[in-house]
């Protein structure tokens, strides 16, 4: 896809992540025209061949930490930028009960100096990259966006919810800015090309590239944490969605943040399947796809797992036009094929 001279420059900031480069594919695919800023401190240069193979271009990116008001500001003055995608953030949530000042400090910074440089340079659009940890363990299921936040389970999740405050008290001030924060459910799977995927630095703490691992050799054995939930097979619940579903919500949030003909509004919004799928669901639906036998045992429960959280996609549906299209079966099959890709080099 060649970029056309005037495609609506978008600024992704941690736009080499597993959820950013795939975002970048759906946004050249929309018409938009990405520039991506990522320090690579948990992305792999790597990522910019796959989405050249994928795209068959270069995409612009700066090699920058968002905490450098510099670096930041000579991007805005250098790319006429219409709008914000900010993924970039540390989002381990171990790490973040050890290191909390370092999530607060490099999560909430960067955001606090975009939300400055967006109306300096007339830029307006933001979509943050909320999470569904911001719900802890509702009360009522599928949740929705009414259900008030809990207290976080870790620094990280905290981190995300004083950032959607951040984003919703600059809108209600004088300053014009329209933005939405997308709730993730849980990420999963690759895109089909096997040219973009998740590529968890050490040994993975989520489950999907757990299991990949697993079948791939690299780990010996999967550990299920715990199987005496209050759920029909004992184990925890998860709203698991294909990521480039989770990348084409990125684009329909744009479109409707440059719709809206308002100078400040804000949002918060689910992005999920709707459906919530257990732990053994996942292994036995992977196996069923792959033909690969996990060798997996039961643990005990792992501290701050919620028992089940799965999201109500009613807004989602109505407000950005958006539905999760790809199925459980080949999200695991994206994943699959992209453990095998990298597995290989
Ligand atoms: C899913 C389920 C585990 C690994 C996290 C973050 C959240 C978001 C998504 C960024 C749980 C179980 C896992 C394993 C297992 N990240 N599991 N064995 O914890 O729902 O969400 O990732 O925004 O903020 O908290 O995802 O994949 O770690 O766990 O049994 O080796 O799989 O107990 O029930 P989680 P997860």
């Amino acid at each position: 896809m060649t970029p056309t001279g005037n495609s609506p420059k978008i600024l992704v900031t941690g736009g080499a992540g597993f959820i950013g480069s795939h975002t970048v594919v759906s946004l050249v695919e929309a018409g938009f025209e990405p520039v991506i800023v990522d320090d690579f401190s948990n992305s792999e240069r790597s990522v910019l061949d796959g989405l050249r193979t994928i795209l068959g271009r270069d995409v612009t990116c700066y090699t920058a930490n968002c905490n450098d008001s510099a670096a930041m500001e000579a991007i805005f003055q250098k790319e006429a930028v219409i709008g914000v995608i900010h993924f970039a953030a540390y989002k381990a949530v171990g790490e973040s009960v050890r290191l909390p000042l370092k999530y607060y400090r490099n999560n909430l910074d960067s955001l606090i100096l975009l939300l400055e440089l967006m109306p300096k340079y007339g830029v307006h659009n933001l979509v943050f990259s909320s999470s569904c940890t911001v719900y802890g363990q509702p009360e009522q299921l599928p949740v929705t966006e009414a259900t008030p936040r809990l207290p976080a389970q870790s620094p990280y999740g905290n981190t995300k919810a004083i950032s959607e405050d951040i984003i919703r008290d600059t809108v209600q001030s004088p300053t014009p800015i329209k933005a939405l924060a997308l709730r993730y459910f849980n990420p999963i799977g690759a895109h089909p090309s096997a040219e973009l995927g998740e590529l968890p630095l050490g040994i993975p703490a989520n489950l999907v590239p757990f299991i990949t691992q697993t079948a791939a050799g690299i780990r010996s054995s999967l550990t299920v944490y715990g199987n005496d939930y209050n759920t029909p097979d004992g184990t925890c619940i998860r709203d698991y969605i294909h990521v480039v579903d989770l990348a084409e919500a990125h684009v329909q949030a744009l479109r409707k943040l440059n719709e809206q003909n308002t100078d400040s509004s804000y949002d918060v919004i689910n992005i999920g399947t709707g459906r919530g799928e257990t732990v053994l669901n996942i292994i036995k639906t992977f196996e069923q796809e792959t033909g690969v036998n996990l060798n997996y045992t039961i643990g005990p429960r792992r501290p701050g797992d919620v028992e089940q959280v799965y999201a109500d996609v009613t807004k989602a549906n109505r407000d950005l036009n958006w539905t999760a299209r790809r199925s459980l079966a080949e999200s695991l099959r994206d994943a699959w094929r992209w453990q095998q890709k990298i597995s290989l080099k």
